[in-house]
């Protein structure tokens, strides 16, 4: 029996067609229900068993080979990829993978960075877990002060505090007890509040933070530095408006409103009507904040100012729902390769 398989192999290696009509007689001659190697199947059970294992294996290797073989002209003549063989080009470039592109809250660290750094401002960054002295007491929050509690905050010890930081505002202390004056500084990063995710609020965000610190530095040099940030990155025709406000870091202090991207301050379902959309809160930096630091606030004054990336990149791009920033849908994230 091993002989007759032997040479039925042998045929199986040998044997050529020339059309699908011939790899179909192929395939019936030889594996179908009444094809050859049934046949040799049913006589197997009759095999002694001391060559069982033997024939047996050789039995194997004859249905493989012949399986291959009829896969192989099946698919030769399968319409089309005979002249597909014919037509490939192994010349050709292979195709490109497609890249990735820059996340849109880069994008606009990037672009924010960027502007501040024309006009000299560096970049400094800070720890995102922070004690209480540079998160809040420096910054002016008297214990138990109820300003606090503007900042739903995060610890991860309680007595002394350690916290997750509610602002980069921490870094301004950092950089002050640090460096001596003149201070030029931005320090971009990431925050965390204890807050119910929504499309306008996320527990974990960015901010910038701005510090300016040097002799005669007036409410004038801030407004004039947070026009010139609002053009460049709204455009020219952005208009400003400052509105008092509170801080405990700075007196007196302010939130800006740009005029609305969108409408150009006319009144839409974005500005609600207003014409005007906040960006940012600032103000003079309070003298104890400065003396809390070791600069003596009767020499040096500054200004100081804190955006969210998230809520300027909302406003540039139009994005109505903070949580995509968070999801990497890459249906979101594609639209922003052409600002790489
Ligand atoms: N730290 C403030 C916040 O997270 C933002 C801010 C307001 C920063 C006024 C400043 C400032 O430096 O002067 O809400």
């Amino acid at each position: 029996m091993i002989e007759k398989i032997q040479e039925l192999i042998q045929e199986i290696v040998n044997f050529e067609v020339s059309n699908a009509e011939e790899a179909d007689q192929f395939r019936i001659k030889f594996l179908s229900r009444k094809g050859l190697l049934n046949d040799l199947f049913e006589d197997f059970k009759k095999v002694d068993n001391a060559s069982k294992r033997e024939v047996g294996q050789k039995l194997n290797e004859l249905k493989s080979i012949a399986q291959s073989r009829s896969n192989e002209f099946k698919e030769r003549f399968e319409a089309g990829s005979s002249s597909i063989s014919k037509d490939l080009d192994l010349s050709l470039p292979s195709e490109v993978s497609e890249l990735g592109s820059r996340h849109p809250l880069s994008l606009v660290r990037k672009e924010i960075i960027d502007i501040f750094s024309h006009i000299g401002f560096t970049v400094s960054e800070g720890p995102e877990i922070e004690d209480d002295w540079h998160n809040f007491s420096a910054l002016n929050f008297p214990e138990e002060h109820p300003a606090r509690d503007m900042q739903d905050t995060f610890f991860i010890e309680k007595k002394p505090d350690i916290t997750l930081r509610t602002h980069t505002s921490s870094v301004q202390v950092r950089v002050m007890e640090n460096q001596k004056p003149p201070i030029r500084t931005i320090s971009p990063g990431r925050v965390f509040r204890n807050e119910a995710i929504s499309a306008r609020a996320h527990c974990i965000f960015h901010q910038v933070e701005g510090l300016y610190i040097d002799e005669d530095v007036s409410f004038a040099d801030l407004k004039q530095t947070l026009m010139y940030f609002a053009k460049e990155m709204f455009g020219d025709k952005t208009k400003i408006r400052l509105r008092p406000s509170y801080f405990p870091f700075t007196e007196p202090s302010a939130e800006m409103d740009i005029s609305c991207p969108f409408c150009a301050g006319k009144g839409c379902n974005i500005c609600k009507g207003a014409g005007w959309v906040e960006i940012l809160g600032c103000g003079m930096v309070d003298p104890n904040v400065l003396e809390n630091a070791g600069i003596d606030s009767k020499k040096y004054t500054g200004f100081a100012f804190g955006m969210g990336i998230e809520r300027i990149t909302m406003l540039k791009y139009q994005v109505k729902d903070l949580r995509l920033f968070f999801e990497n849908d890459v249906r979101f994230l594609n639209q922003f390769k052409s600002a790489f």
